[in-house]
């Protein structure tokens, strides 16, 4: 029998390359070899998006179809929606019996999310919503509702794992073995940096390129990410180290042009406007299929319902035969 895989995601925009490369390309790997369901998690966007609802819908079918656009096939990956499954609403009140609040205030993945979303939560947090404080364990019924032994997440969900296998594990101990603990699958690939060379690539950032950006957008990203300060005049040689251009290049460019630039840059005999036109080239042609695939979605909005009712139909089987074995180890069966 195949292993489960769950994974969530917010649906809270579009997605760019720092999903595609530090995530969901290993999707489509694994969707061959196991049972795979894949939630559209607009409760949890709730928690930080309960004031714009109307975001929150249109994102769960503007995140379908780049995920359907990037290779995912709908027969072999289970997509749903989070809020059509009441078992996970259910057990996340059980599970909240099973976690301080101590405890989720230590979490280091909610904790920099509170600081990161002052206008919200108050410069110290002090207003933190009961929601939000709580959507670890509102995860851990994600994972937990479909029998989860595997989750293919980013290094900054590692704390929610965590909590999520300490829920499991207290649950297990109290009223009997019931609930499997789940693991990380590491992905091969890494965090995507932004244009302008920070870190991380994210929409409140503004330096990210997302799988829906047209020819011009692409153009006018490019040409403003950042190069080697150093290099003024383009005959200069440069440090493509330190150069956003070349990094990206990395990871739309043929192995054989990405020597070349890294050589040229070095060398001197490579300007940085040529440079930036040949990574705009390639990342067309890199989003070209993708953008094809989604077309089709685009135009058959229908298809896009379907897959997600069918998907969450078979979600909402494997989570009730789920929910009757808690409600019998908890003793709530009646
Ligand atoms: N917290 C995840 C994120 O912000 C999304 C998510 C929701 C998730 N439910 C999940 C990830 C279950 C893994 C497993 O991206
Ligand atoms: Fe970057 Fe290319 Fe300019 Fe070198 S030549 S600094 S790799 S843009």
């Amino acid at each position: 029998m195949k292993k489960t895989i769950l994974t969530g995601l917010r649906p809270t925009g579009n997605l760019h390359l720092g999903h595609y490369f530090g995530a969901c390309k290993n999707y489509i790997k694994m969707q061959d070899d196991y049972d795979f369901y894949l939630e559209i998690a607009d409760v949890q966007a709730l928690t930080d998006n309960f004031n714009h609802p109307e975001k929150v819908r249109f994102n769960v079918f503007e995140i379908t179809k780049d995920l359907l656009a990037i290779g995912l096939d709908p027969n072999k990956v289970n997509f749903f929606i989070q809020s059509k499954i009441p078992e996970i609403a259910e057990l996340t009140v059980f599970y909240s019996n099973l976690v301080t609040v101590s405890r989720l205030e230590r979490n280091p993945t909610v904790k920099s999310e509170i600081s990161q979303k002052k206008e919200l939560f108050g410069a110290n947090g002090e207003s933190i919503t009961y929601g939000f404080l709580g959507y670890p364990v509102s995860q851990a019924a994600d994972i937990t509702a479909f029998h989860g032994e595997l989750v293919p997440v980013g290094d900054d969900q590692l704390p929610l794992l965590e909590q999520c296998r300490e829920i499991v594990r207290k649950f297990n101990s109290i009223y009997g073995e019931t609930l499997v603990e789940p693991e990380q699958v590491l992905s091969s690939t890494t965090r995507v940096k932004g244009l302008d060379g920070n870190e991380k690539m994210g929409k409140s950032l503004g330096n990210a390129i997302y799988l829906v950006d047209d020819a011009e957008t692409i153009h006018k990203k490019v040409m403003g990410a950042v190069t080697d300060p150093k290099k003024i005049r383009k005959d200069e040689p440069a440090n493509p180290d330190i150069c956003m251009v070349y990094y990206y290049h990395q990871l739309v460019s043929p192995k054989k042009q990405v020597e070349k630039v890294c050589q040229e840059c070095k060398l001197g005999s490579r300007g940085c406007v040529q440079c930036k036109k040949e990574l705009i080239a390639a990342m067309n042609l890199f989003l070209m299929p993708i953008q094809e695939r989604r077309k089709y979605y685009e135009q058959q909005p229908e298809i896009v319902q379907k897959i997600l009712d069918e998907g969450t139909e078979k979600a909402r089987k494997k989570a009730s035969e789920q929910m009757k074995k808690v409600k019998h180890a908890m003793k709530i069966d009646y």
